[in-house]
């Protein structure tokens, strides 16, 4: 493909032409170019408030100004003024870099190489051993996982790591409600039955110190190395990475490191030597401590108890340094609800003062909570059952997943492995009703909502897949490059081709701003967009071989957006449903 069929030499060739007219240099006028919000408006918009500025005259008027001086010659169709924005409309030529673009890159479509050079670390998922995956863990884990995914298509290398809760005081209640048990015993429990002990070890904690105690000693040993207590310890973590291996697999979560904090035990001892050494931390009370608060935060981090034990933020700490020495990274991520914010800041701060250049890359990216409706008690939770029973991220996919067989079953009963599909419409629903809003917005999950042919929903998207490839199941000939299109003159052929233009920029800045949101927006207005034009304009048997042909050129747009876009977002696309 040459450089003048390429997005950038349309976008190139309007900036020239404003450039020209408005006296500005063209590099300027390429850059302030965007999509306008609703492409009725136009394909392209140049904003003038910065021009306005510079001439001392009102936007509207510089706009209104502007478009009466250009004239309208190929690649422009029109331009206009809509307020302080002149208004560009493309012909044809826009169709025919976008969807050339499309067969050129194909499974690439959407990828760019902004990110070439560059190592992100993403910390993602990290749920605690002894405790069963949550419904909540979807968050962390999804929201990483596209991530990963997004950030590698931008062209990043990227490092997932698990950094799983395997550490910490709260195991010696765990090791005190298994004494006397043996590894093999341990191994033939499951997840809930360790967690049941670990729960009821607690409360029994509360009323009788003795326990504590006993717990604490009891992760004082593991910490020395005892050999009776680090089988045990084993066996634990050994039950649980089954299970969450079992999940993992079905979401499609790999991860480059499983490295939970117990992996850094080794290095805090020296760490945190050489922070007292170097007078960055300082000991309180028998505690060792970083005073914070000429970083403007009141509250020390604690990385010592005054009993000895350390913490989590001292894992963090000696991971972050492990991983800048293993990896390289420029940046690294770290996927947590917002209620860890402060323990975020906290610990960057350490980082900070001990001089590493890399300090200035880590990320904290929090989400919000997830609500999930309770269908008997008829009202929000925050997966909880009123009996206080925790709601399991692997009931919430079992569910969807029959409820999608259910839809399949009605719609299309003869569907040829409806299981493996039902599997792929009922995880991605769930997935996908995670990822659909800015994360640091509240998520609220409610069935018939998630699974929604017709909403906002992955089967809604997954659907507009599956009709896209449906088509070329009928049409009997594959997309063609040399189709004419400027046969797709309807505004809603143009309406896809707008969306179809628009959707590598929305990964780009999914990746710039890590919000997968914007992948779902544009999976979104493309399905939308598609749905309009099917409904209004027949692709095959329209007795036009030509018109046809461009159609299908048009549709095969769709099937790798949307095919790419679900990839990205860690969910499936079945070709049929
Ligand atoms: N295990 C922690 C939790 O369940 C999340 C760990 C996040 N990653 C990190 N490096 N702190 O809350």
């Amino acid at each position: 493909m040459t450089e003048a069929t390429k997005v950038a030499g349309v976008r190139r060739a309007v900036a020239e032409r404003i450039a020209a007219a408005a006296h500005v240099p063209i590099t300027e006028a390429e850059e302030a170019l965007e999509y306008p919000p609703d492409p009725a408006f136009g394909d392209l918009a140049f904003p003038c408030f910065g021009l306005a500025k510079a001439r001392r005259a009102p936007p509207p008027k510089v706009a209104a100004d502007l478009a009466g001086a250009l004239v309208a010659s190929p690649p422009v169709e029109g331009w206009s003024a809509a307020g302080p924005y002149l208004n560009v409309r493309l012909d044809s030529s826009l169709a025919r870099e976008v969807l050339g673009n499309v067969l050129a890159e194909d499974a690439c479509y959407g990828g760019g190489s902004e990110g070439a050079g560059k190592t992100v670390v993403v910390d993602y998922s990290a749920p605690n051993i002894g405790k069963p995956i949550a419904f909540h863990h979807i968050r962390s884990t999804m929201i990483g996982n596209a991530l990963v995914r997004i950030l590698r298509a931008r062209g990043h290398r990227v490092v997932g790591v698990n950094h799983l809760g395997d550490w910490g005081t709260q195991f010696g209640y765990l090791l005190e409600a298994l004494a006397g048990k043996t590894p093999a015993e341990v191994r033939a429990k499951n997840v809930r039955e360790l967690s049941a002990l670990y729960v009821a070890g607690n409360e029994r904690a509360k009323k009788e110190p003795a326990v504590e105690d006993a717990a604490r000693a009891a992760f004082a040993r593991l910490e020395r190395g005892d050999p009776g207590s680090r089988a045990l310890w084993e066996a634990c973590r050994d039950v649980s990475l089954r299970e969450f291996d079992r999940i993992y697999r079905r979401l499609g979560v790999t991860f480059e490191a499983t490295t939970g904090e117990s992996f850094y035990e080794p290095r805090l001892a020296p760490l945190l030597a050489d922070l007292e050494r170097r007078g960055i931390a300082t000991t309180s009370q028998g505690a060792l401590v970083v005073d914070l608060s000429a970083d403007g935060i009141a509250t020390p981090c604690l990385l010592r108890k005054s009993d000895g034990a350390t913490l989590y933020a001292t894992r963090d700490v000696a991971a972050a340094i492990y991983r800048a020495e293993t990896y390289g990274m420029e940046q690294a991520l770290y996927l947590t609800d917002q209620g860890q914010s402060l323990h975020f800041k906290q610990w960057f701060a350490v980082v900070r003062r001990m001089g590493f250049g890399w300090a200035a890359g880590l990320v904290h990216v929090p989400f919000g909570v997830l609500l999930i409706y309770d269908e008997a008690e008829k009202e929000w939770t925050r997966g909880k059952t009123r009996s206080g029973r925790v709601v399991l991220l692997e009931e919430v996919l079992d569910e969807s997943v029959r409820r999608a067989r259910a839809l399949i079953a009605e719609k299309n009963p003869a569907l040829p492995a409806a299981d493996a599909v039902a599997e792929q419409v009922g995880v991605g629903a769930v997935v996908f009703n995670d990822l659909k809003n800015r994360r640091e917005k509240e998520v609220r999950f409610r069935f018939e909502d998630a699974l929604r042919f017709d909403g906002d929903a992955g089967p809604y998207v997954q659907n507009a897949h599956v009709r896209a490839c449906g088509i070329f199941r009928n049409a009997g000939r594959g997309p063609e490059a040399s189709a004419d299109v400027s046969l797709l003159a309807e505004p809603e052929a143009r309406a896809v081709v707008a969306q179809l233009l628009r959707f590598p920029d929305a990964v780009a800045r999914a990746a710039r701003e890590a919000e997968p949101c914007h992948v779902a927006g544009s999976l979104l207005e493309i399905s939308t967009a598609f749905h309009r034009f099917y409904h209004e304009h027949r692709v095959l048997g329209g007795g036009d071989p030509r018109v046809e042909g461009a159609r299908l050129l048009l549709v095969h747009g769709v099937r790798v957006a949307l095919r790419n876009g679900l990839g990205l977002l860690g969910l499936a696309a079945p070709e049929e449903m």
